[in-house]
């Protein structure tokens, strides 16, 4: 096993559950330290208990300015660095534009793509002391036309151009922080199950065994988020990297 995280600190959102504690178990795996930022407190212990003592957790809500405050703070007293930021809390909400009303939008707004940007703006003067990654959990539903997810699909388009932005920024500035946002299709976490009818993936999707032509898993992900936080993407900013198996480009 590579240990591409070794003595490397990375904080990843909505780590206790899903794609995000795939990504913390990847980090620890390779020799880091993980910080969980996550609201659910129980997820959060559950996580630690399984990931050890390279694991420590906070509980904020990431749209909160303040939780971002003082999360930054208690990273410096604990670690004294950041080197990764894995913006990868989210929810899902249904519903075409004619559908959805103005308080769902504005709560995937708030939870989604203002959470991004609080944890990008707050987490720079650290990263950027010695360097590092950002790496922002958008969604295939910025890219193709998802007319069943109107205001997650234009919660996650905000967060690849805000990528987009950062990483430019960050070159002007030559920061050596790298900011880079990921694309993934349907994925079997906690979030996919709940959008089926009492919560159970088709077993059309989870018996299959060939990665084509299945759901992800979160691992297939965090694969690629890793991969991102670490430097053998070093040359890699801006970019958007699609984990669908190809559903996209089968769709244009
Ligand atoms: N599952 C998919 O099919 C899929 C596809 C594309 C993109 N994504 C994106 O990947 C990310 C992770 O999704 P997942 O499937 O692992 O979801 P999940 O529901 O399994 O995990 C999300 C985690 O975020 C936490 N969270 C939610 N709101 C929060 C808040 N305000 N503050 C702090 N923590 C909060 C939850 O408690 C949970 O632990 C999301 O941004 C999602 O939009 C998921």
């Amino acid at each position: 096993m590579s240990q591409r995280f070794e003595g490397k600190v990375t904080l990843v959102t909505g780590g206790a559950s899903g794609i995000g504690l795939a990504v913390a178990r990847g980090v620890v795996e390779e020799g880091g330290w993980v910080v969980l930022a996550d609201l659910d407190a129980e997820g959060v212990e559950k996580a630690q208990a399984e990931l050890g003592p390279q694991a420590s957790g906070m509980v904020f809500d990431v749209a909160d300015e303040q939780g971002w405050r003082d999360a930054m703070a208690c990273v410096e007293s604990r670690h004294g660095r950041l080197d990764a930021l894995i913006n990868n809390a989210g929810v899902l909400a249904e519903g075409s534009i004619e559908e959805t009303d103005l308080a769902t939008w504005q709560r995937l707004m708030r939870i989604n793509a203002d959470s991004v940007f609080l944890g990008c703006h707050h987490a720079l003067p650290l990263l950027k002391r010695q360097g590092g990654a950002i790496v922002n959990l958008s969604s295939i539903a910025a890219i193709g036309g998802k007319e069943d997810y109107a205001a997650y699909s234009a919660s996650k388009g905000a967060i690849a151009a805000l990528t987009r932005s950062i990483a430019s920024h960050c070159r002007r500035e030559r920061y050596r922080v790298r900011c880079n946002s990921v694309h993934p299709d349907g994925v079997m976490t906690p979030m996919t199950a709940a959008t089926y009818p009492a919560g159970v993936v088709p077993a059309d999707y989870t018996i299959r065994q060939d990665p084509m032509h299945r759901l992800c898993l979160p691992e297939d992900v965090a694969s690629g988020i890793l991969f991102l936080a670490s430097d053998d993407a070093q040359a890699i900013n801006g970019i958007e990297l699609r984990i669908d198996s190809g559903q996209f480009v089968m769709s244009i």
